[in-house]
């Protein structure tokens, strides 16, 4: 009952509101804060009591509303307005000229162009749509058409305004732009986090991702998440001149923005500004994995235009690798869910790209061949991105005669089953099923999150279901009993049911997760979604010839003959039983549906010029058909470049539709 609300307390609402969202402005947008936070505090909790009081006036882009008190079952998908493409790299400043020319040759022009230069900010991406000035959307990148709707969590960053301010807001507009925690953020909640025993994350760009998809928002809402806006999916009503014109009104909009991006003209200034990020990167408060430089003029970049995944008029020149020199003190090897047994580096810990070091990846013997590298060296050590730092040289002018030999182990440190090393392979093996460390390992891949996705069962937990003989194979995963889970050490019956309930879900995950979860070599995510759309049920993957296999695009030998051998295996087999009993029903993988190549069978021949190879595949499966590369009976449509031959012959006898890739662009969509 609106009527009910004095209007007293509607007026100091809406007055409490504009002073609250001032304020998260000056603190998070600005960096320039207005209130003492005890003053802010109090602010919130009058609006808070206000709320409370009269839920009418509780409005969706209250400040209040950032701390959240829902959880989400999943999330939705998220057809982007346009295209979230990503960028071509360059990685040296021959190259970054090379791209400049190959812009001035496109636009037939050599005159000196406006760039703007901004930092690559290592975050993760995401759109913000705005509806008549109010926030209504927030969606990750996904695969550049299709993210996932994370809008609850976006509204947790405060640095994202809930509604746009100023004059000039647009009807509508989609914001892009990157999440990002800033590095003293990174470390104090590291620490905090250790202190109080929960985890602590790699780096602050996998505790951004981690955070954005969370289901329960509180979580997020508690972190120290922000936001810098780039660039522009899509707005109606206005227009934007340029990128600098862009980023000038996404401030005046109330967003927050790079302050290090600079609009420069000719390439020599570009140049001289990644020289100068280059130096500042340490210092600056966020991380950065390089620059990237767009042409600023409107008008020019609508001229240049697209290739298919990438504009033609901006580029992510890359900073090279972080490199940094320590101690050897030990190799250690552990043993993967296959059986190879790896060496591992520990070293003296030191501090590379954001995060201290303390092993590193020695891959195999060959490599440690290749690094005559001994216990006790100096070696440079290099960190790109994400990546597991990797040893790249010893650096034998700095021994001290107390170096050894690195010790090749001749049983698996695991099990004690003697190691083999196949001919012509460099991985060193363990050969026993029943290895501990390898059960250890498929189970934990399992439960992962490209897999089976099945929370609260990590590696700690594995290891001692193991230790109690609960489960021997993946099987008995799903015959867990709760009592028994409930009585074990940490457990309880909260968390016993947690995971039941985990366990209960991944019963029917879709088919392609499920074999990834089985952990056949060679399929990997791209293989099992081949598989699962090409064969609909386990069934069907399970009964497959080598010819059926070999038919299907991007499908090879190897992967193919990894899949016969593991179906042909009668403990797989018995274990695939034992999972069925237990009601596991891996869900049929539909190809998306509503593409206008929907159920088709395509089959590309030939160069094509538009589009690389892949990109027509991914466009052709996108659009709902699968591709294949050989031509028979069931094949639906073939498209032919130049160069084609006996592929389009046999269409030809077989009396198929067969189109160019102009007329497949056109059908796509894409011209
Ligand atoms: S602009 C057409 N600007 O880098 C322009 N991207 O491959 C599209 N990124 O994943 C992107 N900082 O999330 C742009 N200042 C910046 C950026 C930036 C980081 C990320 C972005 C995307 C990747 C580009």
């Amino acid at each position: 009952m609106a009527s009910a609300v004095p209007e007293k307390a509607r007026a100091r609402a809406a007055a409490l509101r504009t002073q609250i969202r001032e304020a998260d402005h000056r603190y998070y947008v600005l960096d320039d804060p207005l209130l003492a936070d005890s003053e802010y505090d109090e602010l919130y909790r009058e609006l808070v009591e206000l709320e409370t009081t009269w839920p009418e006036l509780l409005t969706d882009d209250s400040p209040t509303r950032r701390v959240p008190g829902s959880v989400a079952a999943g999330f939705e998908p998220y057809a982007h307005p346009s295209p979230m493409v990503s960028l071509d790299n360059v990685m040296t400043a021959d190259d970054f000229r090379e791209w400049v020319v190959s812009g001035d040759r496109y636009l037939k022009s050599d005159a000196p162009r406006t760039f703007s230069v901004e930092p690559k900010i290592d975050g993760v991406g995401l759109e913000l749509i705005y509806e008549q000035g109010l926030l209504v959307a927030a969606a990750t990148r996904g695969d550049g058409l299709v993210g996932e709707n994370v809008t609850a969590n976006a509204r947790t960053i405060r640095s994202i305004p809930q509604r746009l301010r100023g004059p000039g807001v647009p009807e509508w507009i989609a914001v892009r732009g990157e999440c990002y925690c800033r590095k003293d953020d990174f470390l104090a909640f590291n620490r905090a986090a250790e202190e109080a025993g929960t985890r602590t994350f790699a780096n602050p760009r996998n505790f951004v991702a981690g955070s954005l998809r969370m289901l329960d928002s509180s979580i997020p809402a508690a972190r120290p998440i922000r936001y810098f806006a780039y660039a522009l999916g899509g707005v109606r009503g206005t227009t934007y001149g340029s990128q600098g014109e862009l980023i000038d009104a996404l401030a005046a909009l109330g967003l927050p923005t790079i302050p290090e991006a600079r609009v420069l003209t000719g390439a020599d200034a570009v140049v001289a500004r990644y020289g100068e990020l280059a130096a500042e990167r340490e210092s600056l408060a966020y991380e950065l994995d390089g620059v990237v430089v767009k042409v600023d003029d409107a008008t020019l970049q609508d001229r240049m235009g697209m290739r298919i995944r990438s504009p033609r008029w901006a580029v992510a020149w890359k900073f090279p690798a972080q490199r940094a020199q320590t101690r050897l003190l030990a190799v250690d090897w552990s043993v993967g869910r296959t059986g190879v047994v790896t060496p591992r580096a520990i070293l003296e810990p030191v501090f590379l790209a954001g995060v201290t070091v303390q092993h590193a990846t020695l891959h195999n013997l060959d490599e440690l061949e290749r690094l005559a590298v001994r216990v006790g060296d100096v070696v440079e050590l290099e960190r790109a991105g994400d990546v597991i730092p990797k040893v790249l040289r010893a650096l034998p002018e700095s021994r001290t005669g107390n170096e050894h030999d690195i010790e090749i182990p001749t049983a698996c440190p695991a099990c004690s089953t003697a190691l083999a090393r196949a001919e012509g392979k460099v991985a060193l093996r363990c050969g026993n099923f029943a290895c501990p460390a390898q059960l250890k390992g498929h189970l934990a891949h399992l439960a992962g999150r490209g897999a089976l996705d099945i929370r609260g069962l990590g590696e700690k937990q594995i290891e001692q279901l193991l230790r109690e003989g609960l489960v021997e194979d993946a099987a008995d995963l799903f015959c867990l009993d709760e009592e028994r889970l409930a009585g074990l050490e940490r457990w309880g019956t909260k968390s016993a049911r947690n995971v039941l309930e985990q366990i209960e879900a991944a019963r029917t995950r879709p088919l392609d997760r499920f074999l990834v979860a089985l952990g056949i070599r060679e399929v990997g995510e791209r293989g099992a979604q081949i598989l699962a759309r090409a064969f609909g049920t386990l069934a069907g993957v399970a009964a497959a010839t080598r010819e059926e296999l070999l038919e299907l695009d991007e499908v090879g030998e190897a992967l193919a003959d990894s899949v016969l051998t593991w179906f042909a295996e009668p403990r797989h087999r018995a274990m695939l039983e034992r999972m069925a009993t237990a009601g596991v029903r891996p869900l049929r993988v539909e190809a998306p549906a509503g593409g206008v190549f929907e159920g088709l069978t395509i089959v590309i021949t030939g160069t094509l010029e538009a589009l690389s190879r892949d990109e027509a595949k991914q466009l052709v499966e996108g659009l709902g058909a699968r591709s294949s590369s050989s031509v028979s009976k069931r094949t639906d449509l073939v498209v032919a470049g130049p160069g084609a031959g006996s592929k389009l012959k046999k269409a030809q006898e077989l009396g198929l539709e067969v189109i160019d890739e102009a007329e497949f662009l056109r059908r796509a969509g894409r011209t």
